[in-house]
């Protein structure tokens, strides 16, 4: 990669960042569409985000985005924020406009662009999904499902009153379940999301039984490392259709990739399988 004067710069802000695929993905976009620019990985502790960001800007960076454990903090060090991100609590793509930091949360967006893309044939407003799990990724996909008119989200979450507590938040047509109704609630669903923990390499699997899903239903998991879970696998077995997570991923850096370089991106099959060569 050769820089200029006049290169384009943004990044990633997070502690630690080292994990994160996203230098990954933006490098390849930056490759493939001969965009004179660079996107770094840069390691910011807590205490000191808010002057990193400050100096970021000042330094000319286009905008950053933004990971753990600094997403909420993004909220209150942001000018301005999104609907979205004050709804969702967490601020993910910051543009920076002449001093100014303007936050905005692509994850949900994200989230929803992959289903369209892997399965065409889902309607959001067709029937009521299934969200397991109430962390940061369960508020962006229940968020996002609201907003594309999903008539009811059946939110379940170990630690109930966490749902109880996004539920609140989030308001709309979130009925929160006991954790051990799982099963059950899967009757009448057309979408089954899990956005836990469970099923990631080195975590418990997600002890779920499919028998009440209609055989219509789409199935997918916010887990992508291992890329097909065990859930994916069980459904795909069962003939529901499936989409994997890694989507949610490379989708969600579209908006901040097109802000900063001046161009909307693809997610292909090749991009996927970059990513993953990793
Ligand atoms: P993120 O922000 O990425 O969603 P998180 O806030 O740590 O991450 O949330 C992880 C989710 O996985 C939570 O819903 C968590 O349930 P609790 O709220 O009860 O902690 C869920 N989770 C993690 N381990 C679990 C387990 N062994 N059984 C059931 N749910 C689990």
């Amino acid at each position: 990669m050769i820089l200029s004067g006049e290169s384009k710069l943004a990044g990633v802000v997070g502690w630690p960042v080292a994990h994160s695929r996203s230098p990954r993905l933006h490098g390849y976009w930056l490759k493939r569409y001969g965009v004179d620019g660079a996107y770094v990985p840069l390691p910011v502790k807590p205490a000191a985000f808010e002057s990193a960001l400050r100096l970021l800007a000042e330094l000319g960076f286009r905008g950053v985005n933004v990971t753990v454990p600094l997403k909420a903090a993004a909220l209150d060090a942001c000018d301005r924020v999104d609907p979205t991100a004050r709804r969702i609590g967490a601020v993910n793509t910051i543009v920076m406009k002449g001093g100014r930091l303007e936050g905005s949360n692509t994850d949900g967006f994200g989230f929803l662009e992959n289903l369209r893309q892997g399965a065409p044939g889902w309607r959001p407003a067709a029937a009521p999904a299934v969200v397991l799990g109430a962390g940061g990724a369960a508020r962006a996909v229940v968020a996002a499902l609201l907003d594309a008119g999903a008539p009811q989200v059946r939110l379940l979450n170990r630690t109930a009153a966490r749902a109880e507590a996004l539920a609140g938040d989030l308001g709309g047509a979130v009925e929160v379940s006991d954790w051990a109704e799982r099963a059950e609630r899967l009757d009448g669903a057309g979408l089954l999301v899990n956005t836990t923990s469970l099923g990631m390499t080195g975590q418990p699997p997600l002890d779920l039984e499919l028998s009440r899903l209609p055989a219509e239903a789409l199935v997918t998991d916010i887990v992508y490392a291992p890329l097909d879970t065990a859930l994916l696998a069980a459904a795909r077995a069962r003939g529901h259709p499936v989409v994997d997570g890694l989507g949610m991923l490379l989708h969600q850096a579209r908006p901040g990739f097109e802000a900063w370089f001046g161009v909307a991106p693809e997610v292909t099959a090749e991009l996927r399988a970059f990513v993953l060569s990793d």
